[in-house]
């Protein structure tokens, strides 16, 4: 394979965010290698995706320790993307990674404990080939653990050099609110919270998108197509290759029901009425609130990728849209 050259005009149509109250700019897309990245997978495809996400302005990278299967194989290929020839735009890149599942056996390889995280970024760095990533993250509250200890462990590895900035993920309202006060307590501040967020999933709209526009600390929205659902893949059935198909992947046949079917065929249509694809109008739902960030998708080819950077040009909804979505989803 030819050394990777980045096409020249990546920065003409994406759209920047400001990541909170920051210095930081993400791009209204991000790609996740939580599926399609690991030792099971192809590489010359997810080598593809990745280059095609960079050519088309995506600066931003997330992955964790445990992004597979196998655990580390997502950061390991990510690693090699690297070596041939995307580390070359090292600092046009926002690369992030995350502690907080299971990762390796016995008492200090999952949660939240300062031991778990440090060690757990140590052996990021090795298997990306880094000195540092952009973001790393809490990937779950730990109720066990002092909160003092896991923020601290993150402002530590800031002070350090080995993030530039940290974040948390999944926590609630609540956590997040208390996860904040030991933040300003310790001066470090957060960048921004990783949360799931779908037309299928709105737990956040309550309490916890407002309280992070107050606190100024940016918002990326993870699975924001309900890990395929929110597409036209699943109007006729599982189909072989989809992720509900594969044994290595987290959607369940269980959560492919009649209800969701009915549901996405009407979204369906109403994308098709709006002159985009369901995977593009869910995209332009999430990111016509500006308190979303970024929206972090998954995609298992080009061709997806290139259909989800659709979303952008058309990301207004007229209230009549508004109001037909919220009688769908209801
Ligand atoms: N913080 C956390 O706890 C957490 C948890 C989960 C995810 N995440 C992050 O969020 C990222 C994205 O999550 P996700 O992969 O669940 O996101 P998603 O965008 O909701 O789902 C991605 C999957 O949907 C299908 N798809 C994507 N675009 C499509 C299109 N245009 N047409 C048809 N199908 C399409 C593909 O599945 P097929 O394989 O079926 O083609 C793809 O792998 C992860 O990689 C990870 O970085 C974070």
């Amino acid at each position: 394979m030819e050394i990777y050259k980045a096409c020249e005009n990546r920065y003409d149509t994406m759209e920047y965010r400001r990541c909170g109250k920051s210095g930081i700019l993400l791009p209204a897309i991000s790609l996740g290698l939580w599926h399609n990245f690991g030792s099971v997978d192809i590489f010359d495809n997810f080598i593809q995706i990745a280059y095609t996400a960079f050519d088309n302005g995506i600066t931003h990278f997330d992955l964790a320790n445990n992004y597979g299967p196998a655990y580390g194989s997502a950061e390991e290929n990510f690693g090699r993307i690297l070596k041939k020839g995307l580390g070359a735009y090292r600092d046009e890149l926002i690369i992030s990674t995350k502690a907080g599942y299971d990762m390796w056996p016995g008492p200090y390889g999952n949660w939240g404990s300062r031991k778990y995280l440090m060690a757990s970024l140590d052996q990021s760095l090795k298997r990306m080939g880094l000195d540092y990533v952009d973001i790393f993250y809490s990937h779950r509250p730990d109720p066990e653990t002092p909160i003092e200890e896991t923020i601290g462990a993150l402002a530590d590895i800031v002070h350090q050099g080995k993030a530039l900035y940290v974040g948390i993920s999944n926590y609630n309202a609540k956590q997040t609110e208390n996860a904040l006060s030991v933040f300003k307590s310790l001066n470090v501040p957060c960048l921004i919270h990783q949360a799931r967020y779908s037309m299928f999933d709105r737990w956040v709209e309550p309490d916890l998108l407002q309280l992070l526009e107050n606190k100024g600390v940016g918002m990326i929205a993870f699975s924001p197509l309900a890990q395929g659902l929110l597409t036209d893949k699943y109007l006729h059935g599982i189909p072989e290759n989809s992720r509900a198909a594969k044994s290595t992947g987290h959607l369940q046949t269980s959560q492919v029901t009649a209800e969701k079917i009915g549901k996405i065929k009407l979204l369906n249509n109403l994308a098709i009425q709006r002159g985009q694809t369901l995977a593009e109008m869910a995209l332009a739902w999430l990111l016509k609130d500006k308190r979303v960030t970024s929206v972090l998708i998954g995609a298992s080819s080009v061709a997806q990728l290139k259909d989800n950077l659709k979303a952008l040009h058309q990301t207004a909804f007229t209230p009549d849209e508004l109001q037909e979505i919220e009688n769908i989803l209801k």
